[in-house]
């Protein structure tokens, strides 16, 4: 697992070199959505991991944002996202992070997200605990709803969705100390692993953008579920995550508005 961990962090890293350098240059925009975007640099930094993946694992199975899924048969799967957060690159808000995670059997055992910007390296190997910049993190203590800081996205569609996700936001945000909404879920989890939020949740999200935050959650000392406290598949896109004390809380918030 150590080897896989080091194929990771490296393929991050040097992608993670290349989204800064790339920061400050005029990039190509194209839509895939009204406003769910990509760019030439998602695109370069997914194949600078995928030739760091392939080098190093050729018989691996990969599922990345931009290229899709290999048809390699594998117990292991590569589950990547290039740039987790594209509309904060795109205006330069220093706010997004490369996420890869790696599968055995379909069950995440390996996470690294690498924030470029700032430089943090969450990583986490399933059993092992998680790490930042190679130190243990931990969720946060926080036990009363009305003391926590947590955060959240929201689906681009707009549409019935969209809505609940709104009503959502407007009963946290009058039951905590705030929600922030920072465009990267990835990052978002990572944040809860370490203490800075006390939870999140998001639905219509893909398995690209949690695979690797909910292992750090959940290595981290956190909970992990859907939005209605069921266990969360990566192929439902809809995560409830917290510090494990609030969750019950935060489930019961949720319960008075059902997503269906
Ligand atoms: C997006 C970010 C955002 C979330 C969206 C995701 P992308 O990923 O994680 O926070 O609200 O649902 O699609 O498109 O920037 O890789």
């Amino acid at each position: 697992m150590e080897t896989i961990l080091k194929t990771a962090e490296a393929a991050a890293r040097k992608a993670g070199a290349y989204i800064v350098e790339a920061l400050s240059e005029l990039r190509q925009v194209d839509y895939k959505g009204r406003v769910d975007m990509v760019t030439d640099v998602d695109r370069g930094s997914e194949a600078i991991i995928l030739d760091c993946v392939r080098e190093a694992w050729p018989e691996h199975a990969i599922l990345a944002e931009e290229t899709g899924a290999n048809q390699l048969r594998s117990d292991w799967r590569w589950i990547i996202d290039p740039i987790d957060g594209t509309t904060n690159f795109v205006h330069g808000y220093p706010f997004f992070c490369i996420s890869i995670a790696v599968q055995y059997r379909r069950q995440t055992v390996v996470a690294v997200v690498y924030d470029p910007v700032h430089d943090e390296m969450f990583t986490a190997v399933r059993g092992q605990g998680a790490l930042l910049n190679g130190k243990v993190i931990q969720v946060s203590q926080t036990a009363e709803l009305s003391k926590a800081l947590l955060a959240t996205g929201f689906p681009y569609e707009l549409g019935d969705r969209w809505h609940r996700a709104m009503d959502y936001f407007k009963l946290f945000y009058y039951r905590t100390h705030g929600v922030r909404r920072d465009g990267a879920a990835a990052l978002d989890l990572c944040y809860v692993a370490a203490g800075r939020f006390d939870g999140f949740w998001e639905f219509d999200l893909k398995p690209w953008d949690v695979a690797a935050g909910l292992l750090l959650v959940e290595e981290a000392g956190g909970r992990v579920s859907d939005l209605k406290g069921n266990p969360s598949g990566l192929d439902d896109g809809q995560v409830l995550v917290s510090n494990g004390g609030l969750h019950a809380q935060m489930l019961e918030v949720l319960s008075g508005l059902p997503l269906e």
